[in-house]
């Protein structure tokens, strides 16, 4: 098979993590026959700088042309002053738009390696493994009319039924390969636009009768995430609440650092990790490469279709950690051996490459090479 990708490092950290990515990719997509046409373009504050915009309308273009587009991270202290349709955040937010890459899934799974280290206890961490489905396209981030003056400002938050029904199908089906229960999360109890979200998903739900549903209030749904975490499966909600709810249900792996994200529409999918730039570590060779990393397993299972390789990437990701292999944002109490950007990748890539043999040799039957 043949892919294009389109490669968008953007700014702080994003270089460094995507390369630590591409090292894990080329080498998967080899071992599984699989082409890649690859091409890197500035995205963020970088290509403010060369362009006098966070992104050019050829960027967009390509970025549509392609199969998979792969995103870094972007902003940093430097265009934080910016008007907003400058900052390198309105560039995150038009590709998003512009490619329809309505559902954004979020993953929220311990690594026993850091069972013990977290800032929640053990016991209510352990086995959690959810996921958050986030609407990315819609909501307040983009409902109109939106606006400020010297005296106020206003955004307006707005779904429309369509956009509901095909978020609540994501959610039932996901659910159906996992654990059968979908958490609804909106505030219907004083938001008209979450009153039609709470319908819209009961009505879908009538034809996922096998689906466990439950409708919470998101600042309770806030509560339970670090109170119980383990009593969910898939959780779909808004695009405002999605932000909010993923970061807390980061906490839960250890660390924003080994996050990853794929948002997928219709034609189009986009991965990313959720962490920022980190301008104040960026060019050390100290970051921490895992989300992106983990967002290339992402890819194999969504866009390439072979989940059996996303499950060998997030094995090497464990082995790693298991071995003690930190970097520096996720070495706790200093309990591990903290090692570079650089050494935690080949680290994984070897682990890839011990896995993907032992898998080889004993059913042979996914990959090709
Ligand atoms: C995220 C980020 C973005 C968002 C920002 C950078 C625009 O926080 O991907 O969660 O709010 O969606
Ligand atoms: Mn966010």
């Amino acid at each position: 098979m043949h892919y294009k990708i389109t490669l968008l490092p953007g700014d702080g950290i994003g270089p460094e993590t995507i390369a630590s990515a591409m090292k894990i990719l080329n080498f998967l997509a080899e071992k599984n026959n699989l082409t890649l046409d690859l091409e890197s373009l500035p995205f963020g504050g970088i290509s403010y700088e060369e362009h006098g915009t966070p992104v050019t309308d050829e960027t967009i273009d390509t970025c549509k042309k392609s199969d998979v587009v792969f995103l870094g991270a972007v902003g940093g202290y430097k265009w934080d002053q910016l008007p907003r349709q400058h900052r390198p955040e309105s560039a995150l937010l038009k590709l998003r738009k512009e490619l329809a890459v309505f559902n954004n899934i979020r993953p929220a799974k311990v690594y026993n390696s850091f069972l013990e280290s977290s800032s929640l206890k053990k016991e209510v961490l352990r086995d959690t493994d959810f996921v958050v489905l986030r609407e990315l396209t819609g909501g307040i981030y983009f409902g109109q009319p939106r606006g400020n003056d010297a005296d106020k400002g206003w955004n307006t938050m707005v779904y429309h039924r369509e956009e509901v029904e095909r978020m609540a199908v994501q959610a039932f089906e996901l659910a159906r390969t996992r654990r059968n229960k979908v958490t609804s999360v909106d505030k219907a109890n004083v938001l008209e636009c979450s009153q039609l979200w709470r319908d819209t998903v009961l009505d879908v739900h009538k034809k996922y009768q096998d689906v466990q549903l439950e409708h919470m209030y998101v600042d309770n749904a806030a509560m339970q995430i670090v109170r119980a975490p383990r009593q969910f499966d898939v959780v779909v909600t808004g695009n405002m609440f999605g932000d909010i709810l993923s970061d807390i249900a980061g906490m839960i792996t250890g660390s924003l650092g080994m996050l990853p994200s794929a948002s997928i529409g219709l034609k189009h999918a986009l991965y990313e990790p959720v962490h920022g730039s980190a301008p104040d570590i960026a060019g050390k060779n100290v970051a921490n490469p895992i989300a992106a990393i983990a967002s290339v397993g992402m890819m194999f299972e969504h866009s390439f279709k072979i989940p059996q390789v996303a499950k060998v990437v997030e094995q090497s990701i464990e082995k790693a950690l298991a071995d003690g292999y930190r970097t520096q944002d996720i070495n706790f109490d200093n309990q591990g051996k903290t090692v570079s950007t650089t050494e935690i990748t080949e680290i994984i890539l070897n682990n890839c490459k011990e896995i993907m043999q032992k898998v080889n040799a004993e059913s042979g039957n996914f990959v090709t090479a």
